[in-house]
């Protein structure tokens, strides 16, 4: 199908899907966190992501101001706190507490981490770039932690068991089925060996 057959749409953040996190925030003793959609991986060596936040939400500033965070990876067990935490504020109650969820310190940032995720990213800020509706907060991975039941015995992060989660166009999906490995498009099959008669 060529572009003549498609339909022009302007503009838009259509991208799907894309990961919905629980991002936390502030103290131990004071935490909030918020859901967010737009995160993703900038760079591999050193390990650099992003967020971009709405200056109006009430974790702005307490990202601004303490110049760390922690992305809390999602799944089906988080599905519907994933959703509460991105419609509820901070500014009005304790959604952590309301939620039944607990947080510990991180070993690299005084950011709170969630403990029900099986896989929390701990983030410095790096810098922040306005961009228009959202400032992106660029980030250093000071660490991963990572549920002991998700390693296997040779130290492979096991993230298929995790019960991972997805958003697309306004919707949370459970991942589905796998469908290949990396690079396995060009993989040669493996020859069986001949017996020799
Ligand atoms: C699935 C989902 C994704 C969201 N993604 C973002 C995002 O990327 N950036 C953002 O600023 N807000 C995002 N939000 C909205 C915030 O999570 C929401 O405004 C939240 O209530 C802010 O909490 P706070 O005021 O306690 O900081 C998202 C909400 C949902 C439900």
């Amino acid at each position: 199908m060529n572009t003549s057959d498609k339909i022009k749409l302007k503009g838009g953040a259509i991208l799907a899907p894309v990961p919905a996190v629980i991002v936390t925030c502030g103290s131990v003793e004071k935490p909030n966190a918020l859901t967010i959609a737009w995160t993703g991986t900038l760079n591999t060596i050193p390990p650099k992501t992003y967020i971009s936040v709405r200056p109006e939400r009430y974790s702005y500033n307490l990202i601004k101001e303490s110049g760390e965070f922690v992305i809390n990876l999602t799944t089906k067990d988080l599905v519907r706190a994933t959703d509460y935490l991105g419609v509820r504020s901070g500014k009005n109650e304790d959604k952590l507490k309301n939620l039944g969820l607990t947080v510990s310190v991180g070993q690299e940032v005084s950011a709170p981490v969630l403990n029900a995720s099986p896989v929390s990213i701990e983030c410095k800020v790096s810098e922040i770039i306005p961009l228009g509706s959202h400032d992106m907060f660029v980030a250093d991975v000071l660490c991963v932690n990572v549920a002991n039941e998700l390693m296997n015995e040779e130290g492979r992060i096991c993230l298929e068991k995790a019960g991972l989660i997805a958003y697309s166009h306004g919707e949370y999906f459970a991942l589905g089925e796998k469908l290949g490995s990396f690079g396995y498009s060009v993989k040669k099959p493996v020859k069986k060996k001949r017996r020799k008669k």
